[in-house]
């Protein structure tokens, strides 16, 4: 259990759109947090440090585990990334910071997980993370494959960790599957204090969603960890329709990774 008042807690790409919605939403509780980012993290109050790293810089990361109660893993490509630059920073990278944080001594690892590691589910299946992943992507699959990481981290070393398969963060949704899968910057920062407070998560997978009208997923996991989602995207229907989104018509997309289950792969390096 992290104690926000006295506890260290690091946070890995910190300079995101994630990171800095965790950082309005915890730099007032939290009173020790350590920021991390290839690049710098705007306007730093007091109670927050801030190291620029690259996430291959191993020596690096393990500095930056001195005196930390928990690690926050959110440094990651998305979107229009390369091969090498997903093998570099969401594999490689990802093994170095939970391999530092083991050696370290840290108890509790939050880590930013994907709904693309349940994306070749079927839409109309209620998927809950106690269904085996089913990534439709390689992004997914290194998302699925640090889940399964921390599985191990947790037999074999009793490190807590909670996986966030996290759906749509942005400010506001934006297109029809956002309106199932939006997480809200208040609600994204509430999911990651849940993580961080719980008494004993254990290894835990849960959705990163707000609490949206139409959801297409299930998830026990929520009231496990006192995650209590306080937004949703329904709210915002009446923009969505005004921006010309198709917000009364057939479900898009028949997959819950919706445009990743139907992408074509990068081709791999021979
Ligand atoms: N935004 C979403 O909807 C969403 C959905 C599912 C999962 N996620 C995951 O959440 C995490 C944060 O996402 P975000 O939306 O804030 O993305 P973002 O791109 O805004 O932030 C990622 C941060 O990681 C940093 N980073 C990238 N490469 C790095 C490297 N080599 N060394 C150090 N830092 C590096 C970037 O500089 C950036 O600030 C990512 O791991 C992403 O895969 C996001």
């Amino acid at each position: 259990m992290v104690n926000p008042a006295t506890d260290r807690v690091l946070i890995t790409g910190a300079a995101g759109a994630i990171g800095t919605a965790l950082r309005n939403g915890l730099r007032s509780d939290y009173r020790r947090l350590r920021l991390t980012d290839v690049r710098p993290v705007a306007n730093p109050t007091p109670n927050e440090e801030c190291i620029v790293a690259d996430i291959s810089d191993r020596a690096a990361i393990e500095r930056m585990m001195d005196g930390a109660a928990a690690v926050v893993h959110l440094a990651g490509v998305g979107g229009d990334y390369t091969l090498e630059d997903l093998w570099r920073v969401n594999a490689r990278g990802m093994f170095d910071v939970f391999e530092a944080a083991r050696l370290a001594g840290v108890q509790r690892i939050v880590f930013a997980s994907s709904n693309h590691a349940f994306g070749c589910y079927p839409i109309d299946e209620r998927v809950s993370p106690a269904l085996p992943p089913r990534p439709d992507s390689l992004y997914g699959t290194f998302k699925a494959w640090g889940e399964t990481m921390l599985r191990c981290y947790f037999d074999r070393h009793g490190i807590r960790s909670v996986s966030l398969r996290i759906g749509t963060y942005r400010p506001l949704p934006i297109d029809q599957r956002s309106l199932a899968t939006w997480l809200s910057p208040g609600d994204v920062a509430r999911l990651v204090d849940a993580a961080l407070r719980h008494a004993d998560p254990g290894c835990l997978v849960v959705n990163g969603y707000s609490a949206n009208t139409r959801i297409k997923t299930q998830d026990p996991n929520w009231e496990f960890l006192g995650y209590r989602p306080q937004d949703n995207a329904e709210t915002h229907v009446e923009m969505l329709r005004g921006m010309g989104v198709d917000v009364d018509g057939p479900w898009e997309w028949p997959e819950h990774g919706g445009s990743h289950a139907r992408a074509p792969e990068r081709v791999a390096r021979r």
